[in-house]
This record gives C-alpha cells, sequence and structure tokens, in this order.
C-alpha cells in the first residue's frame, strides 16, 4: 500500500503477509530470516502433526482459493492409516480474471508459502510437496525455485529437517496456462501429465488425489497463512475477522480506483473502506459495478459498498467472496461489453469435457456479441437466461456455473442497458453513437 492515508484508515489494515514487501530484497531468504522467518517452522516440529492440525482447525482458517473450505478440516480428512504417501500440492495457478494475489505475494514472499508448505506438509504427514504454479508467469516460476533451493541449502528442506526426523521434498511445477488447471483435481490431471480436465468425484482428493494417494490441496494464501497461525497463535488469528469468517485477507483492488493494488485487512471489512483507502473511484467518477471475487461472482453495484467483505456478508447478497479481486468499474465502462469480454475468456477455457458448458459458453458468447452490436430483440436477453440455466448447475465443474454469473448478475442489475444496446442499434458507450449513455446505468 502506498500513499499519505490517515492513521484511521492505516490502522483498518493488517498485514501480515503482505508485512515484508516493502523490504530490502525481501524475497531472499537472509532478509526473510531477519524478519524472523522459519521461527513458526521450529515451533510447529517441536508440536504433535495433530497439534498443528488442531492449531490451524482453531484458527478458523477458511479456503482462500475462493471456496472458503476449513483448511484445518481439510487437512484432517487425510486418512493417516493409508499407507500410501500423502501429498501437499499448493494450487498457484491463479488465471481467474482479476485475481492477483498469490502472484504478487511469491514475488515478494516466497519463503513465507516455503515455510507454511513445510508446516502444512508436517501436519498432514506429507514427504513430499508440490506448487503448481501457472506456466506464463516465468519470473515467479524462477523466484519460487530460487527459494526452494535456499531453503534445502539451509536445511529447512530435505533429510531429517533440523534434526526433527523430518524429510520433505518440494518439487516446483510449472503448468501449461490453462484456466481450467486451477481447479483442484484438473490441476492433479495435469500434474501427472495427462491433459487438464476436472475429474469425477468421489473419490475426493483427500482419499485418492495425486498418483491415486491421499492429497491435500490448498491456494497459495491458505498455505501462506500458516507460518503466522504458528507464531501467534489460534486465538490471535481469530481475533480477526468476523463470526464464521476469521484472520485476515489480501484484498486485490483494480481498475478505477485512484491507487490499485493489495489492501490487506480483516474480512469483513466493506468495499467502501477499502476504496477509501485506495484512494476513491479515479477522480470526477462514481462507482457504477464492481466483481467482490473475480470475474465468476455475480456482479454488485454501489448500492453493496456497506456488505462485509466476508464469506456470509457476500453471499447474503446473491455473490460469492471468492479470491477478494475487487475489480472496480465507473460510470464510463459498458457492462455489456465487460461481459462479453469475460465470456469470450470462458469460452476459450471451457476443456470441453461436458457439454452443457463446451457448447453453451460459445451459444453465450454468439447471443451476447450481437446483443452488444445493437442486433436481435428484446427476447433474446430472455434467451441468454435461459442458456445460462442450461448451464448453471449442469456442468461438470464450477467453470461453467461461474461462465454464467456475469451474464445473469448484469442483466438483473443492468438490463436497462441491454436494452438500450438495441434501441441505439449499437453500443450507447461508442463515441460513434448518437446519443451517449455514459452515465444511464450509474448508481451512484
Ligand atoms: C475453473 C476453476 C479455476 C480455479 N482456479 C484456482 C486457482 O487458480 N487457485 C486456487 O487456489 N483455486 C482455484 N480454484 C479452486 C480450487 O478448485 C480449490 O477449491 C482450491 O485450490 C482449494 O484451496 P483452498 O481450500 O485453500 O481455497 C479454481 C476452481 C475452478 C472451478
Ligand atoms: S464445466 Fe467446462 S471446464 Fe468444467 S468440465 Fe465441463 S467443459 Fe470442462
Amino acid at each position: 500500500m502506498s500513499g499519505t492515508e490517515s492513521s484511521a484508515t492505516i490502522d483498518t489494515l493488517t498485514p501480515v503477509l503482505t508485512d515484508n514487501w516493502g523490504s530490502e530484497r525481501s524475497w531472499t531468504l537472509a532478509a526473510y530470516e531477519a524478519q524472523g522467518g522459519y521461527g513458526a517452522l521450529k515451533n510447529a516440529l517441536a508440536m504433535a502433526p495433530d497439534d498443528v492440525i488442531a492449531a490451524v482447525k482453531d484458527s478458523g482458517l477458511r479456503g482462500r482459493g475462493g471456496a472458503g473450505f476449513p483448511t484445518g478440516m481439510k487437512w484432517s480428512f487425510i486418512p493417516q492409516d493409508n499407507p500410501k504417501p500423502k501429498y501437499l500440492v499448493v494450487n498457484a495457478d491463479e488465471s481467474e480474471p482479476g485475481t492477483c494475489k498469490d502472484i504478487p505475494l511469491m514475488m515478494a514472499t516466497p519463503h513465507t508459502l516455503v515455510e507454511g508448505v513445510i508446516i502444512s506438509s508436517y501436519a498432514i504427514r506429507a514427504n513430499t510437496a508440490f506448487i503448481y504454479i501457472r506456466g506464463e508467469v516465468l519470473h515467479v516460476i524462477r523466484r519460487v525455485q530460487a527459494a526452494v533451493a535456499e531453503a534445502y541449502a539451509a536445511g529447512h528442506l530435505g533429510k531429517d529437517i533440523h534434526g526433527s526426523g523430518f524429510d520433505l521434498d518440494l518439487v516446483v511445477h510449472a503448468g501449461a496456462g490453462a484456466y481450467i488447471c486451477g481447479e483442484e483435481t484438473a490441476l492433479l490431471e495435469g500434474l501427472e501429465g495427462r491433459r487438464g480436465q476436472p475429474r469425477l468425484r468421489p473419490p475426493f482428493p483427500a482419499v485418492a488425489g495425486l498418483y491415486a494417494s491421499p492429497t491435500v490441496i490448498n491456494n497459495v494464501e491458505s498455505i501462506a497463512s500458516v507460518p503466522s497461525i504458528l507464531e501467534h497463535g489460534a486465538e490471535w488469528f481469530s481475533s480477526m475477522g468476523t463470526e464464521k469468517s476469521k484472520g485476515y485477507g489480501i484484498f486485490s483492488l483494480s481498475g478505477h480506483v485512484t491507487r490499485p493494488g493489495q489492501y490487506e485487512a480483516p474480512l469483513g471489512i466493506t468495499l467502501r473502506e477499502l476504496i477509501d483507502l485506495a484512494g476513491g473511484v479515479r477522480e470526477g467518477h462514481s462507482l457504477k459495478f464492481w466483481t467482490p471475487g473475480g470475474s465468476s461472482t455475480p456482479l454488485l453495484t454501489a448500492d453493496h459498498l456497506d456488505v462485509p467483505l466476508d464469506f456470509e456478508g457476500v453471499g447474503a447478497v446473491g455473490s460469492m467472496l471468492g479470491t477478494r479481486a475487487l475489480q472496480i468499474f465507473d460510470e464510463t465502462t459498458c457492462v455489456v461489453r465487460a461481459v462479453l469480454r469475460w465470456t469470450e475468456f470462458y469460452k476459450h477455457e471451457s476443456c470441453g469435457k461436458c457439454t452443457p458448458c463446451r457448447e453453451g459458453t460459445w451459444w453465450l458468447v454468439q447471443t451476447l456479441a450481437a446483443l452488444e452490436k445493437g442486433q436481435g430483440a428484446e427476447a433474446d436477453l430472455d434467451l441468454l437466461v435461459d442458456q445460462c440455466d442450461n448451464i448453471l448447475g449442469r456442468s461438470f465443474c464450477a467453470l461453467g456455473d461461474g461462465a454464467t454469473s456475469p451474464i445473469s448478475s448484469s442483466i438483473a442489475h443492468f438490463r436497462d442497458e441491454y436494452l438500450a444496446h438495441l434501441q441505439h442499434g449499437g453500443c450507447p458507450f461508442d463515441p460513434a453513437a448518437s446519443t451517449t449513455f455514459a452515465t444511464a446505468g450509474a448508481t451512484a
């Protein structure tokens, strides 16, 4: 975070994961250890693995990858009486439009993630762990690889870590750049060398995951939060946030705000507070719509500025907290065009395994593209809703469901703007259009 916020607003922030991002060469082992890094690992190795799981359970940490499943509970599902090896897989695919927290975290403080991997692997009794990073971000892959090499050299990884008798190998795996490989079972397929497509469940990965062995898959931020819990205690973590959404999280503000960036704050903070911290919506403009957690979470408007950004609060207004990727759009944005762009993304990224998503996302693009050009009739809006209804809940994985979210929510909030495209015979935001619709859809 940068700028000249008052101390009142700065107090709202809780920098834990982002605390060392501004330090000199924060990504090196020396810088990390100078700030107490790997201290939590020593605490964890002095505990029984089940006590580490209990601490994470007690903290109330819920998965930061979108769905919010309780992390400690996920770990406790690993059947310890299963003689097969156990695996920890970190999901660092981060490809959802708008989501941009894991990549900066791995660039700025890869050792926080590596320390989290070691503690988490110790807890679930895994001797091999993987970090699966999106293939396009070569600079991030290199940075994490360098951190892993440093951790091996310092004895934090490898055989008999710090005399504990615990062995751990950590493999950094580069994906091939497909959004679907962020879906946890498609990711496992990719890791095993196959085409990334989701697997049928059950069996769930905790029972039969990587190489048909018990596997925990967690998001980067979930695993990176673990050292802080072992360092400061479960109670400290759960003292932040709200009743059912504990702790802090990284909120990524992008788009039409004065200071876009990563703002780490307790869950339950509101968009109004975050926009305040970000210096407001860009000067002379007002908020029109936003995504609470990436493009697959239903759009919200200025009516939702005071919704607590926790799993329950965002759910109560018909959306999802998702990855806290807050994309802010002001009144100059055509919502139909924005939604069309996202839908083209989902069509491109559909893995093709199931018909509703493979065929449906193609049809969504056709219908939306025509509407955006002002072609068709009002009945095409109902057709679009019908197409969404045939995808939502009928697709094999959540990619199909997510593809419908921006469409259904934008029609619910901005039906008039769709109709205006038909009335104008084109996009009313286009400077060439005879009249402009620039502020008609704005709600603040
Ligand atoms: C299409 C799709 C893409 C996803 N991409 C990611 C991703 O990039 N990173 C991530 O952590 N979770 C992603 N998820 C969610 C994962 O399937 C899974 O829920 C998550 O990694 C679990 O980690 P957590 O419990 O720590 O949140 C995606 C899900 C879907 C359906
Ligand atoms: S919903 Fe889409 S991405 Fe998921 S399995 Fe079906 S075709 Fe593949």
